[in-house]
């Protein structure tokens, strides 16, 4: 079979971390006789730089022309007073495509443990639970504007929350609940904000179709802290926009590194996009440092959500997994035992064990 791919590289890092997924899909055709073929679709920093948009419509219609789109990261400090940012791009692109489904999973490699700054006994147990992030709607695409308020000019950011909206993310959850412990806690904020109310009140009505799954709620300054103090309690967290941006940056720390979490967005339609939960990185951008293990895995998430190519995927996951057990690790994890690996080489271990 042959894969169409978009790929946006994206500004910082993005073009080291999605040269090295390329790769890792190439090993994959390879072995599997597959053909991919990946088509540029520059966004953010790059594309304003070159085209004076975040997001042209050209990219857009190269992403929908697509079977699945694989991004790096945008955005940079270079365009932090341009008019437009590069992160309209990531946010357009999201809404282009109607992917209103995020999914994060979270797992501790147990090699990595001492990656992980919490303690033993609170991670002994592992960590394995997933973070469902509503990925279209809320604050970050409410309206939004500049007014005159009582402390002077003032700034507002609207949450709001649509009940179509709150029952399709909670659907995709109950079904991955299903599929996986039959536990979801929804994370909301139901004490203080009418957005949240109605988010609960929908996530217990479609509670009723998913019998099987108990259903649990949880304010998200607690569940902030109760990921901490017992992350192994986990399984399913689905969350809106904004919670989910914030608690998934947490949840990475858990585990060790924001370089080692991928995620899928999708919709109802194709193609669905996948990417590294983290950013462009400009601190070490270029320095071939980055770790590539993100978006490689967001590329395994591809082969199996995308393409439906499960022995694929658990080959990708697996090569990971080998890599990291057999002592494999970049900067971000080596710590003070192990020789940091750059990003090619972390890469080229990875692909041997494909
Ligand atoms: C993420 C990122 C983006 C987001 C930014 C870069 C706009 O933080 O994917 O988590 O907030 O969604
Ligand atoms: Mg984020």
């Amino acid at each position: 079979m042959n894969y169409k791919i978009a790929v946006v590289e994206g500004d910082g890092v993005g073009p080291e971390i999605v040269a090295a997924a390329k790769d890792v899909l190439a090993a994959v055709g390879k072995r599997f006789k597959h053909t991919f073929t990946f088509a540029d679709a520059p966004m953010g920093g790059c594309a304003i730089d070159k085209f004076g948009e975040p997001l042209p419509q050209s990219s857009v219609d190269t992403a929908k022309a697509s079977d699945s789109v694989l991004l790096g990261a945008v955005g940079g400090p270079k365009w932090d007073y341009a008019p437009k940012r590069p992160e309209e791009a990531l946010l357009g692109i999201r809404k282009a495509l109607g992917l209103f489904a995020n999914l994060r999973p979270v797992k501790l490699y147990k090699e990595l443990a001492d990656a992980s700054p919490l303690a033993e006994r609170v991670r002994e147990n592992g960590i394995d639970f997933v973070i469902v992030r509503e990925l279209t709607g809320g604050i970050y695409f409410g309206e939004k504007g500049y007014r005159n308020g009582a402390y002077g000019r003032e700034a507002y950011d609207v949450e709001a929350y649509g009940e179509i909206e709150i029952e399709r993310i909670a659907r995709t959850a109950f079904e991955l609940a299903e599929k996986r412990n039959k536990r979801l806690l929804s994370v909301d904020k139901a004490n203080v904000l009418l957005s949240s109310k109605l988010w609960r009140k929908v996530v217990h009505d479609v509670a009723e179709d998913y019998p099987t799954v108990v259903l649990d709620d949880m304010y998200v300054d607690n569940a902030a802290m109760q990921l901490i103090r017992r992350p192994s309690d986990f399984d399913v967290v689905l969350t809106s926009n904004m919670f989910g941006d914030i608690l998934s940056d947490l949840a990475s720390a858990l585990v060790g590194s924001i370089g080692l979490m991928p995620s899928a967005s999708f919709g109802v339609a194709n193609p669905a996009l996948f990417e590294p939960i983290h950013g462009s990185a400009p601190d070490i951008a270029g320095t071939g440092t980055v770790n590539p293990v993100a978006t490689i895995m967001s590329a395994a998430m591809m082969l199996r959500l995308s393409f439906n190519l499960n022995a694929e995927a658990a080959a990708v996951e697996n090569a990971v997994a080998k890599a990291i057990s057999d002592g494999c690790r970049t900067k971000d994890v080596a710590g003070k035992t192990h020789t940091p690996l750059s990003t090619e080489q972390m890469t080229r271990e990875i692909i041997a064990r494909i």
